[in-house]
Parts: structure tokens; C-alpha cells; sequence
């Protein structure tokens, strides 16, 4: 399999300014520079085609690796590779291939239509009328935007701006993309349009794609594997049914119960959820089976379904064993 992206041995150290006030009625200031690692000793690839997800606390250093891939930011030590590109060398035939969509940071200019972005990025890139052309028009069909791209950008929902955005980064039809949290603080219909839309490009496409979002079901709908970042460290990469077989040590069972059954004594530490008919309890992965029998004996019940614990609590289990 061809790696399309290679980050080897990364870290990234901020130097960060801290201004100190000392003296007595004669106060002056000291400014001092201590350095802080954001990124610490970071190795992964990412294949073609693939898409590798980003996962991790505020801090962790997600947004730092993106920067560094890209060629925003330089790396303190370690090495990238893209493609055979060197990211922070910027060239040109780099730059086209690659895309950052920041769900915190605009790109379309703020007071003018999205059209006048669209028309800007076509002059950057040196697109020529007709592939300008075909692009944006199939850009907008897949996003549903073709009647927002003449009302100024400052008019539009954070939805209909994230669609534009989306539309803005593409447009150069670039085969590397990295997404920062793209879908940060959508709504739920807004939030399942983007995703489609992410999963139609790809299969239309087959862009290589870094992604990273604190939502688990971009992660569940999108990506082939993740990668799990904590402090400037990766505390764990694979596919996410490997990480939920290995650290998934709970389950889920619910059961919707009549009114006459009684809970047995021993489960009731166990409970998590009872408001009748409905009763969840939250048991370790090698009790299932005891627990169930036992479950059933306390009286009749007209469904249960035992599933796996959520992704977010696998998760919060895995980073908490990895802080200590
Ligand atoms: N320009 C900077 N100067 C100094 N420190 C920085 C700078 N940018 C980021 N940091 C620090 O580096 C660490 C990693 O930040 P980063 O933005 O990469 O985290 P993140 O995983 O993207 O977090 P979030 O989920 O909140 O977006 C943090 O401790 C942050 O404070
Ligand atoms: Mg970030």
C-alpha cells in the first residue's frame, strides 16, 4: 500500500512569552520565554485513499499536527513526508494537491458573496474556465448551494457557511485533505448533511484525509482508522473495532420490563438507567452471560438488547490510563 503521508518522530515546541511582574513600588516587568511541547515524538502514515481520524482531549495537539502537515507550521524536530513533498517547502505542485478546512477559521472573504472566494481560489490555482466550471457546479449539487454563493458571507448561518467553505477548499480538486473539526458546532441535520457529504466525495474522489472532530460519529461514519492523541502524544492508533475490543471492558444491557418483574439484589449496584418499563445496566464484558441469566430470572421482560459501551467512555477509559 502507498503512503501518502508519512510524519515521522514529530514534535512541535511553542515558545511561549510569559511577562512577570516584580519589584515592589518600583514594578517593572520581566518577560521571559519558557518552551512549551505541544507534539511530542509523533509517528503515523496515511495511506491513499485512506482516512485516518484524529481523536483527542482540548490541547492534545491535533490542530498542531495539521499545521505541520500542511506546511503552516515548521516542525521542531522529526520529518514529513507528502507525496514525496516536504510540506514546509511550500511548493507549488504541493500546494495544489492538498486542502485545510478549519471548522474554527473561515476562509471566504467575510463581507463579500462566496462566489468572489470561489473566483479568487480559480486565480490561485490557475483553474482554467472549464474545469472552474464543472467543479463549482458539481461542488453545489452534492452541497445543495448553489443559491447561496451571491449573498454576502456575513448573512449565512454557520451551516450554510460551512457548506460554502467546503466548497472553497475543494474547488482545486485537491487529493489530500485535512479537516479540522469540519463539523464543529453544526446541527444535527446540518451535521448528517456534511457527513454524507464527506462520504459522496469520497467514494466520487477518493481524497487521502486527516480528520479530527470530538464528534464519535464522524469518526463511526468516516474514517478506516484513528488515531488517538493525548498531551502531544498518540496514545493509541488502529481501527476503532480493535480499540473497542481491547479496551471496551463494558456493556450495555437494556431491557424493557412488565410492571411485576423485580430486579434481583445482586444487580442492583449495576443500574445506570430505570425509569419503567426501561432498565439499562452497565456490567464488565466477561459477566454477559451470568449477568443476562440473572437479569431474567426477576420476572418477565418484553425486550433486551446487550450492546457495546459507547465510544466516548472506550475512549475516555484509554486516555485515562494513558495520563497517569
Ligand atoms: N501558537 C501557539 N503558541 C503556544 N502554544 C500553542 C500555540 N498553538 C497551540 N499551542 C499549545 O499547544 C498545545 C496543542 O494545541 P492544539 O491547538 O494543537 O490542540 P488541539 O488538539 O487542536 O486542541 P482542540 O481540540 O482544543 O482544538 C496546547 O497546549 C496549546 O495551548
Ligand atoms: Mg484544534
Amino acid at each position: 500500500m502507498d503512503h501518502d503521508i508519512v510524519a515521522t518522530h514529530l514534535t512541535k515546541t511553542y515558545k511561549v512569552r510569559e511577562v512577570k511582574k516584580s519589584g515592589g513600588i518600583m514594578q517593572f516587568f520581566q518577560t521571559r520565554y519558557s518552551d512549551h511541547t505541544a507534539l511530542s515524538d509523533v509517528s503515523f502514515t496515511v495511506d491513499k485513499g485512506e482516512v485516518m481520524g484524529m481523536v483527542g482531549p482540548n490541547g492534545a495537539g491535533k490542530t498542531t499536527t495539521m499545521k505541520m502537515l500542511s506546511g503552516i507550521l515548521y516542525p521542531t524536530s522529526g520529518s514529513i513526508q507528502i507525496r514525496g513533498f516536504v510540506p514546509f517547502e511550500k511548493k507549488h505542485a504541493f500546494l495544489r494537491q492538498i486542502s485545510f478546512v478549519m471548522g474554527r477559521k473561515n476562509q471566504l472573504i467575510w463581507d463579500l458573496p462566496a462566489i468572489d472566494t470561489f473566483q479568487l481560489n480559480k486565480e490561485i490555482y490557475e483553474l482554467d474556465d472549464l474545469s472552474y466550471k464543472r467543479s463549482l457546479g458539481t461542488l453545489l449539487d452534492f452541497l445543495d448551494a448553489h443559491e447561496l454563493i451571491h449573498r454576502p458571507v456575513k448573512t449565512l448561518s454557520l451551516g450554510q457557511r460551512m457548506r460554502l467553505e467546503l466548497v472553497a477548499a475543494l474547488l482545486h480538486n485537491p487529493s489530500i485533505l485535512f479537516l479540522d473539526e469540519p463539523t464543529l458546532g453544526l446541527d444535527i441535520v446540518v451535521h448528517s448533511s456534511i457527513v454524507r457529504f464527506l462520504q459522496e466525495y469520497r467514494q466520487e474522489f477518493h481524497p487521502t484525509i486527516l480528520l479530527s472532530s470530538h464528534d464519535m460519529r464522524d469518526v463511526e461514519q468516516l474514517t478506516n482508522r484513528l488515531m488517538l492523541v493525548n498531551k502531544g502524544r498518540v496514545v493509541y492508533q488502529g481501527t476503532l473495532h480493535a480499540l473497542v475490543r481491547s479496551y471496551g471492558t463494558h456493556k450495555r444491557i437494556r431491557v424493557v420490563r412488565e410492571k411485576s418483574y423485580v430486579l434481583p439484589e445482586r444487580l442492583k449496584k449495576l443500574v445506570i438507567i430505570d425509569t419503567f418499563p426501561l432498565l439499562e445496566l452497565r456490567i464488565k464484558r466477561s459477566e454477559l452471560e451470568d449477568t443476562v441469566s440473572l437479569l431474567l430470572s426477576g420476572g418477565k421482560c418484553t425486550d433486551l438488547t446487550v450492546e457495546n459501551e459507547q465510544i466516548e467512555k472506550v475512549i475516555e477509559e484509554v486516555l485515562s490510563i494513558n495520563s497517569l
